[in-house]
């Protein structure tokens, strides 16, 4: 471990964490047996800093989709400390120009101009911005249960729980059923300046669509003069098997936003993707948005490198092979376990495991822990764990995670459990 300043003892860092930034939260993962404090970590493993070692498959929605410190990400950003820093972002920039023209490069259609951001809320938010300046209309739609980010307009397209403890809500903001193209059209008139949603909403549960319904998303938003948004921070960046997960479905935004996995766990990047038509709302100001940090030149450099891993052949392939051999056994607890494991939800390595209630879901973050791997539940759908791999995990890898995952299916599916899960929803 790199030195830290006291204190360096497990239970005084846990101190210190609640006593100066959340001890509600320490509770809560304490009540939980979820007190972990990351200490080394390396590839698809972390260690708490009690020396246990974890298999990550949160991944942090993503950003540790190259595992933990990939040795050519970490190189890149080495060799990038001999001689850069974050940049000037009032300038114009080699490294911002090079992410620009690959990322966009990677998006199938004319999306071909970008603006970067420090995170996905704050490209959220300028999606919303681009949407709103571009249409000169003021009304957002988005899906219930669905997440684009705790900042301002992201924070407005979300659920009322998120918004509500602080303060009024943002007017122009109306959420629907995700899946439901009758409601989006009751929804829709001539004052919608975009529909925004996840390809595939992780908070909601890893609820994959149909084409049909994408399809008919993108026909209605046709139809009605506005833009479509989508949000591939969670489901982009090779996660599904391809590039970026609307691309299994036959449509395109015309908008989209992209982050987590763009750092590589290492430099925190995002980025709103957009046509260059555009690009007039920039015209008369072309300083009418700004971000300091957005697109800092250290962390272009690690999204450089992360692309050549993500374009090298084979990548996307071999995501693709492995999540076909995870849903293999998957489908084959579901049938042995059924009585709890109800169902998977999966678009290659995107994987939600359905439980029959939400305490088996939380419950399961729980029994996983304890066979060595680190997942946790949906926030907006407690029956489902969110099962997210690093995309780089090796075959005799994922072997051992799903002997993991029987075993821990083995627990869950005791009578017993379901009586600590009637507790947990109780809580
Ligand atoms: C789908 C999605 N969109 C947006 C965000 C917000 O990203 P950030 O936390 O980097 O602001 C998240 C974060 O979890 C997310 O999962």
């Amino acid at each position: 471990m790199p030195p830290t300043k006291s204190p360096v003892d497990r239970d005084a860092v846990i101190e210190t964490f609640a006593a100066h930034l959340s001890r509600p939260k320490v509770e809560f993962y304490q009540r939980y047996g979820f007190d972990l404090v990351m200490g080394k970590r390396e590839g698809i493993f972390f260690e708490d800093l009690d020396g246990r070692r974890l298999i990550n498959a949160h991944c942090n929605g993503g950003v540790f989709n190259m595992g933990h410190r990939h040795p050519a990400l970490v190189s890149a950003l080495k060799q990038a400390l001999d001689s850069l820093d974050i940049g000037n972002h009032h300038l114009i920039s080699t490294y911002r120009a090079q992410l620009a023209q690959r990322l966009t490069a990677s998006i199938p259609g004319d999306i071909d101009h970008l603006v970067f951001a420090s995170s996905g809320g704050e490209a959220i938010d300028m999606a919303i911005k681009m949407a709103r300046g571009f249409t000169q209309r003021p009304r957002i739609l988005s899906a219930q249960g669905g997440y684009h980010g705790h900042t301002g307009l992201a924070m407005a397209t979300g659920d009322p729980r998120y918004r509500d403890p602080f303060g009024s809500s943002i007017p122009g903001f109306q959420q629907i059923p995700f899946l439901d193209l009758d409601a989006l059209e009751q929804a829709l008139d001539s004052s919608v300046a975009a529909v925004i949603l996840e390809t595939i909403p992780a908070t909601l549960g890893i609820v994959v669509p149909t084409a049909v319904y994408l399809q008919g998303v993108r026909r209605l938003c046709d139809q009605y003069g506005c833009l479509l948004i989508l949000d591939e921070i969670q489901s982009g960046l090779g996660r599904t098997g391809k590039m970026w997960a609307f691309e299994h479905f036959g449509v395109s935004p015309d908008i989209m936003v992209t982050g987590k996995g763009l750092s590589g766990g290492l430099y925190p990047i995002a980025a709103t993707c957009f046509r260059g038509s555009m690009e007039r709302l920039f015209e008369a100001d072309p300083f009418v948005h700004i971000s300091t940090f957005g697109g800092a030149e250290l962390g272009c450099v690690v999204s450089l490198a992360l692309l050549d891993i993500l374009e090298s052949t084979g990548f996307l392939q071999q995501v693709t092979q492995t999540g076909e051999q995870l849903n293999a056994a998957l489908s084959g607890f579901a049938s042995q376990y059924g009585e709890v494991l109800v169902g998977i939800r999966q678009l290659g390595m995107m994987i939600g495991l359905v439980f029959a209630r939400p305490g088996l879901g939380v419950l399961f973050s729980r029994i996983l822990l304890d066979h060595g791997i680190f997942a946790v539940y949906s926030n907006n759908d407690k029956c489902v764990t969110q099962f997210l791999l690093p995309l780089i995990i090796q075959p005799h890898e994922v072997q051992d995670v799903l002997e993991r995952l029987r075993l821990s299916l083995e627990v869950i599916q005791q009578p017993e459990m379901r009586e600590v899960a009637a507790l947990i929803e109780t809580l």
